[in-house]
Order: C-alpha cells, then sequence, then structure tokens
C-alpha cells in the first residue's frame, strides 16, 4: 500500500517490470536506504536509486536494449544510469496516464561493501550481497530495504531493526566505528534529526563526542558538502543549533556558532521573493546567502580562514568584501536624504549584499530605504545618450560622466522627468561659446 501512494502508477508499473528482467537474469533489485525510509513515514519519493544484488551494469545494459534509453555506466563504482526514453510510459502503463510528473532517468548500482583501510580514509569497494550493502550505511533508519522481484515483491527487509527505530524516532548508528569510518556523518545526524523531529540514541550522541576531533582530520570539501544540505533543508537553524549544543560546529572552526540572531536570519531569508532583489531564485543563490548570514559577523580574517578550510568557492565569501563599507552606510540612510545622495551611497554594492543588511537590519527605516533603492532607483537612468549630448554641442569627454550623473540625480529626485527637461539641463553643460 505504501508503494501504491508513494508513486505515480506508471512509475510502480515500471520498477516492477525492472523487478522482473532482473529476476529472470539473476539478479535481485532492492528500495534502499532513504527511500525506504521515506516511504514508511508517508513522504514524497523524488529519486528512485535501485540496488541490485548482482550486476548492476548487466541489468542496465538489458533494460536498454529492452526499452531503449541509454545508459552512462561507472564501471569502477559498478553503477549505472538509464536515462529513459520518452515513450517509455506508453509502453509500460498504457492504460495509466499520470498528471504527476515522472523521472527522466533511474539509478542502478551494484550491492556493495566498503573496507575502511584507515580511519577517514575514503573506502575501498568491493561487490556484495545486500545485507553488507546495507551494513555500511549510517544510521539504523537508513539500513531497511524492500525487495522487488516478483517472488517477494513489497516484502521488507530489516537486519539492524531499522524500523523500530523509525517508529520510535531514533536515530543510531550500526557499530561503534560508524563515525570513526566517516566523520561527516555527525552532521547528518543532526540534520536527520532536525528534519526528521528525532532524537540520537544516547551511545550514538557519546560516539559523537569522542569523534569530534575527526572533523579538522578530513577534507574541508566534505565538511563543507554536508553543511550546504544542511542549509538545504527547510530549518536548517535546528540542525546547526543542535551541532552546536554537540560541539561539532566548533570542532569544525572555534568561532562557528548558531545563535537567536542566526536563526532569525535565516528564517527570513527564506520568506524573502529573491526577484525583487533582482537575484535568480535558485537552491544556489539561496546557499549562498544562507553561507553568507553563518560568517556575517565574523572578522574578515576568520571568514577567509573558514573558507580556505572548508575549500568554499571564492563567490560563496566574497559578497562579504564590502560589508564593512556596506555598515558604514546603513546608519546614514533616513528620509532626510534626497534619493539621489541614497542612490550615491548605495551604488557601490551588489544586490546580494544589500539583501544581506536588509535582513540583518532591525531598524523600520534604513530598511524601507534599501527596498526602495533595489525596486526603484537603482534601475533610474536618464534618456539621454552619447549621441544625444554630441547633438546638443557638447564634444565628448570625461564631463559626459558628470552629466549622466547629473541627469540621473535630478530624475531621482524629481527635478526632472522628461526628455526636454534633460535635455535643457544637459545644455546648461555646454562649453561657454568662445
Ligand atoms: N550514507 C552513509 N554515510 C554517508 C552518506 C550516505 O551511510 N556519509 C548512506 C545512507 O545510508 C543513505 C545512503 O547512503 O541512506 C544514500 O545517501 P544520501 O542520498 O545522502 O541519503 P538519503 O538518506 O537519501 O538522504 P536525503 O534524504 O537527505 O537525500
Amino acid at each position: 500500500q505504501r508503494m501504491r501512494d508513494g508513486f505515480p502508477p506508471p512509475l510502480l508499473a515500471l520498477i516492477r517490470q525492472i523487478g522482473a528482467e532482473a529476476a529472470r537474469h539473476g539478479h535481485i533489485v532492492y528500495f534502499v536506504g532513504g527511500l525506504v525510509r521515506d516511504l514508511l513515514l508517508g513522504q514524497q519519493i523524488f529519486d528512485v536509486d535501485l540496488v541490485v544484488e548482482g550486476d548492476a551494469i548487466q541489468l542496465g545494459q538489458t533494460l536498454s536494449r529492452q526499452y531503449g534509453g541509454e545508459v552512462r555506466t561507472h564501471s569502477r563504482f559498478g553503477t549505472v544510469k538509464w536515462l529513459l526514453p520518452a515513450d517509455i510510459w506508453q509502453k509500460v502503463a498504457p492504460a495509466q496516464p499520470t498528471e504527476e510528473p515522472l523521472p527522466t532517468s533511474i539509478d542502478l548500482v551494484t550491492a556493495r561493501t566498503e573496507f575502511y583501510e584507515s580511519p577517514t580514509a575514503l573506502p575501498r569497494v568491493e561487490r556484495s550481497s545486500i545485507k553488507q550493502d546495507l551494513h555500511r550505511r549510517d544510521f539504523t533508519i537508513n539500513t531497511l530495504a524492500v525487495q522487488l522481484d516478483p517472488q517477494n515483491w513489497g516484502r521488507l527487509l530489516d537486519f539492524f531493526g531499522g524500523k523500530a527505530d523509525l517508529e520510535a524516532g531514533i536515530i543510531r548508528v550500526l557499530h561503534s566505528l560508524s563515525f570513526v569510518d566517516d566523520p561527516t556523518r555527525i552532521l547528518r545526524a543532526a540534520r536527520f534529526e532536525a528534519r526528521l523531529g528525532f532524537h540520537l540514541e544516547p551511545r550514538t550522541e557519546a560516539l559523537i563526542a569522542d569523534a569530534l576531533p575527526l572533523l579538522k582530520r578530513i577534507t574541508g570539501g566534505r565538511v563543507r558538502h554536508e553543511l550546504d544540505m544542511i542549509f538545504h533543508e527547510a530549518q536548517p537553524e535546528l540542525a546547526l543549533k543542535r551541532l552546536q549544543s554537540l560541539g561539532a560546529l566548533q570542532a569544525i572552526d572555534e568561532a562557528l556558532r548558531c545563535d537567536a540572531w542566526l536563526a532569525d536570519s535565516l528564517a527570513r531569508l527564506r520568506s524573502v521573493n529573491l526577484a525583487a532583489w533582482d537575484l535568480p531564485d535558485t537552491d544556489d543563490t539561496r546557499l549562498e546567502l544562507s553561507w553568507a548570514l553563518f560568517l556575517y559577523r565574523r572578522p574578515r580574517p576568520v571568514v577567509q580562514r573558514v573558507a580556505r578550510q572548508l575549500l568554499m568557492p571564492r563567490r560563496f565569501v566574497e559578497v562579504l568584501s564590502q560589508r564593512d563599507e556596506l555598515h558604514a552606510v546603513l546608519p546614514r540612510l533616513s528620509d532626510s536624504l534626497a534619493p539621489g545622495e541614497i542612490a550615491d551611497l548605495l551604488a557601490p554594492f551588489p544586490p546580494k549584499l544589500l539583501l544581506l543588511g536588509w535582513l540583518v537590519t532591525p531598524q523600520e527605516q534604513p530598511r524601507a530605504i534599501l527596498r526602495r533603492y533595489v525596486r526603484e532607483w537603482r534601475h533610474v537612468r536618464p534618456a539621454l545618450r552619447g549621441d544625444d549630448l554630441q547633438r546638443l554641442g557638447i564634444p565628448p569627454g570625461p564631463i559626459y560622466r558628470t552629466i549622466f550623473h547629473a541627469l540621473r540625480t535630478a530624475r531621482l529626485n524629481g527635478e526632472i522627468s522628461t526628455r526636454a527637461e534633460e535635455e535643457a539641463l544637459a545644455r546648461t553643460f555646454r562649453p561657454a561659446a568662445e
């Protein structure tokens, strides 16, 4: 029933056929991990990955021959992405059209086991049974599998007590070296706790305390990736606060904190309409802004240190490079200034930083001014162009800049509004006749 509720009918039909096709060739296909967890929690499923006990690449090639669609294989990892042909749903489920979005590809992964040859190193990977594959995973709630072959369709495999932990709301590791094998799991634990409203089992929490120093031993990029994942959550501040109480933020860098200020700022960011700030409303922009808020109140050398350690893309911190200059200007923004003066004050700053300034400023007046500048005043331009000035008998030169600035300021201040008025103002800059 959960599977019928969790997937659009054509997708479920395709999965059934994959399970049957696999069985004919001696492979068994499973749903595993996060997908089963979310299925049992009644949450929406976005990506369909299948684990294959057998050979995922061979199965991918068989499916592609049978149904069409390209396959992209990674033989080193035993994985294959099958790009579904556009007409597949017609073939698979002709009687079950659906309005719901259907995937354009399916990932097939060979069941594998991993050996950690030294703490925190990346593991060596080998083909294995489904049980071994599940045993290498982070938390019991992510170790459930559902069998998809026709004989055992929908059978839940629960080797490690995952179902009971899911029902009780518990995040529990499978063995005591889990965080030593992979310290990024510390961040995952807090993320799942916050997202699902679950709790760390006490022994798991104690293991985290022991493993904290390892967060400095792994490459910064992996830590940053996990923090990115947290920023993509609905309420990142919950996981960040938890990481702070576990001592994990401080273990990444002693200057990292999550306090009420950050929680409020992140919450405010969520409800912002980015388009109104001339910014693309993408996950990437939101991520960049979240990082900027996270580091906003840290002195420049600390921002640089964290950015270096976590291998952050330069653009993530670049936006903070003019923060001090902006904060020198913010207290001066008041209604007693003319719009032209405000435009001059704010011109050096990109919209992204202006939005950050707006998010972190409590006073209503400067906030209203920032908003109006970005939405309205920033876009005001004179109607006249260079050739218009030439036509008016003004020889090209540095004076053009001065004239355009004067025209814009006069427009902003409401002193002029038509082209004719601009021409009249421009003429006052004409060199005196000899
Ligand atoms: N996994 C792990 N250790 C990690 C990362 C992942 O054991 N450091 C395992 C987990 O069991 C997880 C699976 O690999 O279920 C897939 O990882 P991922 O896609 O990151 O996890 P999901 O559980 O699907 O999480 P999300 O819902 O956030 O995508």
